[in-house]
């Protein structure tokens, strides 16, 4: 299909054509009344003025018969202005007027006559249309009273010339708008089809053209490109993480499978053992990455809220730091718990309580670094300003400012900790669980060690009257 035959099908040029048909008729409207004003008006004057005058002259005859219609027209004639008299006998000939003879239209029936008069001087004659009244006067006489009306007819003609040329300039131009009008239409849809089309190809990296006039066409481009935007954004995690799961897993899988093989070349029964126990705690290893980064997944998974509900969070954190404050205790340290009433949320209570232990558990491994006394926690958690604001601070290192948003990334682990175990995965399932329930993670200084702070959005009560 050719684009200009395409053009003829868009439904700008639907529009642009009834618009112009609707705009044609009310132009010819308009033009028409202001013709029938203009020339309709100045030919019913003339008529109407004939017929007074025939009227005149019939009334003249029937009062002073011949004589005085004769004398009535030459008054007249001499006071000039175009009008036309001539009064014939029964054999039609001239008895006065200032034509020669009746014009062959004439003949017949009484009645108006458009006819050909020829004006002027001998040499320099003109010829012009004049217009008149013919009737007979008793006796066997015509009477033709008439007008020269050559202005009237071509004032008639320009006015009639200029309507054509308006109309046909307006279905012109609006022909030619509608068509220019659909082509820049089409051809802005078409440049979001072959966008679309690479896409689709696999160059996700397009985006569809915006031309920056903000109509519809633009609305209907920027939300496709929102849309694109989050679609790659999710493609690119994905890849991330497949790619990041490979990596963390082939190590492990390698170690394992070389102690596996070692052990079996040799036939030391206690070595052995000892490479099965060591085989047992990497799979441990191996399952809690698998776990943290299915949670991982959950959380992200298309931010599928259908696992929230109203919940409690103070009765997470107690239950939590419930779990917790004997390990802390065993380890020679203290944990503080600060929580007090209800805190009503919603979320999903597992990832919640998931995400805490995570925090916890940080506070627990790298909480005492270099600290004589010991770890010492502390969990807070109250209502304010309409969010529900959990804390986990330690006693520890802490994380330097440049640092913070660096580890919730995936398998971001700092230096200073690679003695300790774990997969660099715990802040970034916080991450993504706080996301999910449209709050944050924020990490900061609790003077000395890490102070980590959980907000989501308070559940706002909406008690029925009783
Ligand atoms: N409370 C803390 N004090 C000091 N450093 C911390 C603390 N919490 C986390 N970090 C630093 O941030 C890094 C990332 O923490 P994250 O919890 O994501 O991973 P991890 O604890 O190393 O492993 P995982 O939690 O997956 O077992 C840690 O390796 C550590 O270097
Ligand atoms: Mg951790």
């Amino acid at each position: 299909m050719t684009i200009n035959s395409k053009i003829f099908r868009t439904s700008t040029f639907r529009l642009a054509a009834i618009y112009l048909i609707l705009f044609a008729i009310s132009v010819s409207a308009v033009l028409g009344y202001v013709y029938w004003n203009t020339v309709g008006i100045l030919e019913r004057q003339t008529d109407e003025t004939i017929r007074a005058e025939v009227q005149g002259l019939s009334d003249q005859y029937r009062l002073l018969q011949l004589a005085g219609v004769v004398d009535v027209v030459k008054r007249r004639m001499e006071e000039g202005g175009g009008s036309i008299y001539l009064l014939v006998n029964d054999k039609r000939e001239r008895i006065i007027g200032n034509m020669d003879m009746l014009p062959s239209v004439a003949m017949g029936e009484p009645g108006w006559i458009d006819f050909p008069i020829s004006v002027g001087k001998a040499g320099t004659r003109q010829r012009h249309t004049g217009r008149a009244y013919h009737a007979p006067l008793p006796g066997g006489y015509t009477l033709l009273v008439g007008r020269d009306v050559e202005e009237q007819r071509l004032f008639g003609m320009t006015i009639r010339r200029a309507v054509g040329w308006a109309l046909g300039l307006a279905i012109i131009l609006g022909l030619g708008g509608g068509w220019l009008l659909s082509r820049n239409f089409l051809r802005r849809v078409d440049a979001i089809t072959a966008t679309s089309r690479t896409i689709m190809a696999g160059d996700l990296t397009q985006r569809m053209p915006v031309s920056g006039s903000e109509d519809e066409l633009d609305r209907l481009a920027q939300s496709l490109n929102d849309m694109l935007g989050q679609i790659e954004r999710l493609m690119t995690g994905m890849k991330e993480v497949s790619s990041n799961v490979a990596h963390d897993l082939r190590t492990p899988l390698t170690r394992m499978r070389a102690r596996i093989e070692s052990a079996l070349r040799s036939d030391d029964a206690a070595g052995h053992r000892q490479a099965l126990e060591k085989t047992i705690e990497e799979s441990d290893r191996l399952l809690s990455t698998f776990n943290a980064l299915l949670s991982i997944a959950r959380a992200e998974a298309g931010h599928s809220r259908e696992g929230l509900a109203e919940t409690d969070a103070a009765s997470i954190v107690h239950e939590v730091a419930e779990l917790y404050e004997p390990i802390v205790e065993d380890a020679g340290g203290r944990l503080t718990l600060d929580v007090d009433g209800e805190i009503p949320v919603r979320a999903d209570r597992q990832l919640l309580a998931q995400a805490l232990s995570n925090l916890l558990d940080n506070a627990l491994k790298y909480g005492a670094g270099g600290n004589t006394e010991g770890t010492s926690v502390t969990v807070t958690a109250r209502a304010e300003d309409g969010m529900a604001v959990i804390t986990v601070a330690d006693n520890g290192a802490g994380i330097a400012q440049q640092d913070r948003t660096r580890v919730l990334d995936r398998f971001v682990r700092l230096d200073e900790s690679r003695n300790k175990p774990g997969n660099g995965l715990g802040l970034s399932l916080v991450s993504s669980v706080m996301k999910l329930h449209n709050g944050s993670l924020t990490l900061g200084d609790a003077m000395p060690g890490l102070l980590a702070k959980l907000e989501l959005p308070l559940l706002v009560e909406t008690r029925q009257p009783a």
